[in-house]
């Protein structure tokens, strides 16, 4: 059996679309939708990924502001850069790129990050608000592998999930929203011996962990759903996943390919977080 593959451009741009027709009529209530993307330095990849969170705002009719710092921004100028962008009412979304110049301490400048702002889902009322299941915002990347799910109407109910990786960003908030759509959950990690042992009872597999071939063929129960959040390059410079993919695809009864399947709606879930935080503001607003 070849799996069925779960497209990440095709249900991002839907959910995108979505998200620009829910823009339009904020932007007829007189409310731009808004997101601050922070970069502090010069780290390439990051250059990368901020201009493209700022070209998908621009396309799908939100309004975004690149601050660019040099690398010697001091911990305390940031934190007054956040401060002063949680009290703009034109910004609905903060977003301080990852990782940050060693001399910032930061999870102090995400803490700093009003939570109704906090679009990345990284401050810990977020993550708080994740496990008690109160409103707040979820992490983009797990919250697109729950999309992804969805999109393929997959009921998660009485169903074993096992996430390979236990990140604050990916493994632990996946595991947390596969709990709340009653899945039984298994986190594994880099000191679980056998994993195998595990992904082979696994209706659901989410490899997460950055690091080529974690997940091959053995390992997979026949039909098993496989979410591949990984990003690495092979031997020939290829982006890859952490899964073996020509394996497990015959293997598996669906599966997201890489490139082309979480990547993509990282970045659609930062524009339906920021947007949601602009719905609520715009509600708060007018009451
Ligand atoms: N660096 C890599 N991924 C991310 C992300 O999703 N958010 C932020 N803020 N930084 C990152």
């Amino acid at each position: 059996m070849t799996a069925q593959l779960i497209d990440g451009n095709a249900l991002s741009a839907r959910l995108r679309a979505d998200v620009a027709s829910r823009a339009a009529a904020l932007k007829a209530r007189g409310v731009v939708p808004g997101l601050a993307v922070v970069l502090v330095g010069e780290n390439p990849a990051s250059q990368v990924y901020v201009r493209n969170k700022v070209k998908a705002c621009n396309d799908n009719g939100l309004h975004s502001v690149l601050e660019k710092h040099p690398a010697e921004l001091s911990e305390a100028a940031l934190l007054a850069r956040v401060e002063a962008l949680n009290a703009d009412p034109a910004i609905h979304g903060i977003l301080v790129q990852l990782p940050l110049p060693a001399h910032i301490d930061a999870q102090k400048v995400i803490e700093a990050i009003a939570p109704a702002k906090d679009v990345d889902g990284f401050h810990v009322a977020s993550a708080g608000a994740l496990m008690t299941g109160s409103s707040g915002f979820w992490p983009c990347t797990p919250y697109g592998c729950m999309k992804m799910l969805e999109s393929i109407g997959y009921d998660l109910r009485g169903k074993h999930a096992v996430v390979i990786g236990r990140s604050n960003i990916v493994g632990k908030p996946m595991a947390l929203m596969l709990l709340a759509k009653n899945a039984t959950v298994t986190i594994c990690h880099s000191a679980t011996p056998d994993l195998g042992a595990f992904t082979r009872q696994a209706d659901v597999v989410v490899a997460a962990v950055g690091k080529r071939n974690v997940l091959t063929a053995d390992m997979v129960k026949p039909g098993a759903v496989v979410i591949d959040v990984g990003m690495n390059r092979n031997d020939e410079g290829k982006l890859c996943g952490d899964v073996d993919f020509a394996g497990v695809r015959e293997v598996a009864g669906w599966i997201t390919p890489v490139p082309g399947g979480v990547g993509p709606m990282t970045i659609t879930m930062l524009l339906v977080n920021t947007l949601e935080a602009a719905e609520r503001a715009a509600a708060a607003s007018a009451t």
